[in-house]
């Protein structure tokens, strides 16, 4: 039995979310939460012929401490998205407050879940998220995870259609580290399944880390102030949740880059630290996942002179990122 939640249902990416979880066979319950149209959204999800029961509830008579009852996984898009010429940080005015609420409602409900983080920034959300677990005496930093999926994704994609062939791109595995957002996303491209293509120029190289690096804001240009991703958000976002609820039912052996603590794994995180010169309290690495969460954090391994450079730059950022959500909870009573 696994019971899954999606806090910010009703939205671009939590509606096509729900429906990949809805036809996952290893949900078996479904709650949706959202300020508006959930009941709607769960009616509709709930005429499909798959295992998950569904039900959806708004604030008022406790909807969201209702919809976490029993939860195992949460998955959180809930908050705004981005418009042409914002940057994901101009989110978090709005979204940090979103994502304390849904977080003390977590932490206060199911308390043992594991948490997926969607919202933007999730540099910053991912430590919101840890600060108010702290705060209430449950935080459990193998069970956090800030969902950088969509740059794993965007990575297969783009190295399948630079080698031409496309139908390879799903067994295209390129680890992408760092963080979400901009710079802090460093594909570690010289460890792709399947190599880049010999003597390509650095101009085409460099293009491609770029082009993975703000595929965010490709989507967001086209959609041209509706919206950012949402689709490729929602299927990202459920095979990330499918590998934590594998793992969850005792699945060895799934390897997967996510934003987490460093504090989930200590012995992984020193030699991570040790690699990247500089300690940091989140850092998206391929992480181990197992029945309670994070198992084992993967240090980046052999990469290139370019590939260093990519990490260095990130880090201040990231720095700056997560002290930006923790000072966000301190400074709230
Ligand atoms: P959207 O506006 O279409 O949907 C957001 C939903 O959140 C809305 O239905 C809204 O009602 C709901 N919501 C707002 N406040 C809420 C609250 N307090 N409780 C519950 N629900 C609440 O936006 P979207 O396109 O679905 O994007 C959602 C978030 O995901 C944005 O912050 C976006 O930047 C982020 N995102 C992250 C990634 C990633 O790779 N991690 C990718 C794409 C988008
Ligand atoms: C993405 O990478 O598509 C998301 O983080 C949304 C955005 O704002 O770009």
């Amino acid at each position: 039995m696994v019971k899954a939640v999606v806090l910010g249902a009703a939205g671009g990416i939590g509606q096509p979310l729900s429906l990949l979880l809805k036809v996952n066979p290893l949900i078996t319950e479904l709650g949706l939460y959202d300020i508006v149209n959930t009941p709607g959204v769960a009616a509709d999800l709930s005429h499909i012929a798959t295992p998950a029961k569904v039900e959806g509830y708004l604030p008022p008579d406790d909807g969201l401490i209702k919809t976490l009852t029993g939860a195992d996984v949460v998955v959180i898009p809930a908050g705004v998205p981005r418009k042409p010429g914002m940057t994901r940080d101009d989110l978090f005015k709005i979204n940090a407050g979103i994502v304390k609420g849904l977080a003390e409602g977590i932490a206060k409900t199911a308390p043992k879940a594991f948490v997926l983080v969607i919202s933007n920034p999730v540099n910053s959300t991912v430590p919101i998220v840890a600060e108010v677990f702290k705060k209430l005496g449950v935080f459990d930093p193998k069970r956090l995870f800030g969902v950088t999926t969509l740059d794993v994704v965007r990575a297969s994609t783009f190295v399948a259609e630079l080698i031409g062939n496309l139908g390879a791109a799903p067994d295209v595995v390129v680890p992408v580290v760092g963080g979400h957002s901009g710079v802090t996303i460093v594909p570690l491209l010289s460890q792709s399944s399947h190599p880049l293509p010999a003597g390509l120029a650095t101009a085409d190289y460099e293009a491609l880390v770029k082009r993975i690096q703000f595929g965010g804001d490709e989507v967001v240009k086209a959609k041209d102030g509706t919206g950012s991703a949402t689709l490729s958000m929602a299927y990202a976002g459920a095979e990330f949740a499918t590998k934590i609820i594998r793992a969850l039912k005792g699945e060895k052996g799934i390897i997967a880059p996510s934003f987490v603590s460093l504090a989930s794994d200590p012995a992984g995180a020193a030699a991570l630290t040790a690699e990247l010169g500089q300690e940091l309290a989140y850092f998206s690495s391929r992480v181990e996942l197992g029945p309670q969460g994070v198992e084992k954090l993967y240090p980046l391994g052999t990469i290139t002179d370019a590939e260093k450079v990519l990490v260095k730059a990130a880090i201040p950022e990231l720095i700056k990122n997560i002290e930006t959500g923790v000072s966000f909870v301190e400074a709230s009573t």
